[in-house]
């Protein structure tokens, strides 16, 4: 059974349907990229994932999301917090007001779910570490800049271990050496943590997921691997093909790529394909 599930899901906020006869689900230790353009429907369909709709009058048309097999309402506040950990796109508005310093700030979701103190201070040292915020521990988070708050909502969201981690566009506020820093952290996530990458571009994504839904007016046009993203018309229109990417279709078309890798918008990733064929050309 998947983790979560999303299931014929028609939402609108008011009379536009902004997301329509979505179906998808995200397994456990999964790590999804969800990709579109702006008003494409990603933050909305991360909301539903991480349980933060439906709320209030926003209810789906049709469908719904269940969490392995339960519907998010069922579920309590510390089950809810222990499965599913949502960072937003606007970073400040994750602080939680009620810490005077970015140490607090860690601390105050695994103090509300009245750990032992050893154990709330081995996950925030953790989640420091990952986010490399440990010259700012005695900071006020307000006072933060927008990279350095956006580093200090997923430190706390790692901080309540929960199994997935829905980030929407986690890296819209980065330097690109800080974003390079944060995806290098990535990979030292546990393996089990379902990581679901929401963006407008395509690098950053392309080094975190291994499976990709794009989302083109609140429909699913595609779900599947990184070539075949790469392939479908609609990728280089919405976000413009990174050169590395155009580069790899091309070696690709020329019969030069390895036949059956995936081609890759992830430098790295590419870099990875290419070595071994230039040490044979040296
Ligand atoms: N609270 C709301 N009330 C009314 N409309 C909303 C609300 N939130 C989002 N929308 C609309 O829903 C559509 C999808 O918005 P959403 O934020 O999910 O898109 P997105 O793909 O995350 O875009 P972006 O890349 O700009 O972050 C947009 O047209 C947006 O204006
Ligand atoms: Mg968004």
């Amino acid at each position: 059974m998947a983790l979560i599930d999303v299931d014929h899901l028609s939402f609108a906020y008011d009379a536009t349907p902004v997301l329509q006869d979505v179906s998808m689900s995200v397994e456990a230790g999964e790590k999804l990229a969800i990709l579109g353009g702006n008003g494409s429907g990603k933050s909305t369909l991360a909301q539903w994932i991480a349980g933060w709709l439906p709320r209030g009058t926003f209810a789906a048309s049709e469908g719904g999301v269940a969490v392995e097999g339960r519907p998010w309402a069922e579920l309590d506040a510390a089950t809810r917090a222990g499965t599913v950990q949502f960072v937003g796109q606007v970073p400040m508005q994750q602080l939680s007001g009620f810490a005077f310093t970015v140490l607090d700030e860690i601390a105050f979701g695994p103090g509300n779910l009245q750990l032992p103190e050893p154990e709330i201070r081995a996950r925030v040292d953790a989640a420091v570490g990952i986010c490399n915020l440990g010259h700012l521990l005695e900071r006020d988070p307000f006072s933060l800049s927008g990279g350095e708050q956006q580093r200090l909502s997923i430190a706390a969201a790692l901080a309540m271990q929960p199994r997935a981690l829905v980030l929407d566009e986690p890296t819209g506020n980065f330097d690109p050496e800080s974003r390079d820093a944060l995806l290098a952290q990535m990979e030292k996530l546990p393996a089990e943590l379902a990581i679901v990458w929401c963006d407008v571009t395509l690098g950053a994504a392309m080094a975190v997921a291994s499976r990709f839904v794009l989302l083109d007016e609140g429909r699913i046009a595609y779900d599947g691997d990184a070539s075949g993203l790469l392939a479908h018309p609609r990728t280089a229109q919405i976000f413009g093909l990174p050169a590395v990417a155009e580069a790899a279709l091309l070696w690709r078309a020329a019969g030069v790529w390895p036949e059956g890798v995936p081609i890759s918008a992830d430098p790295a990733r590419v870099a990875a394909v290419l070595r071994p064929m230039l040490e044979v050309v040296a």
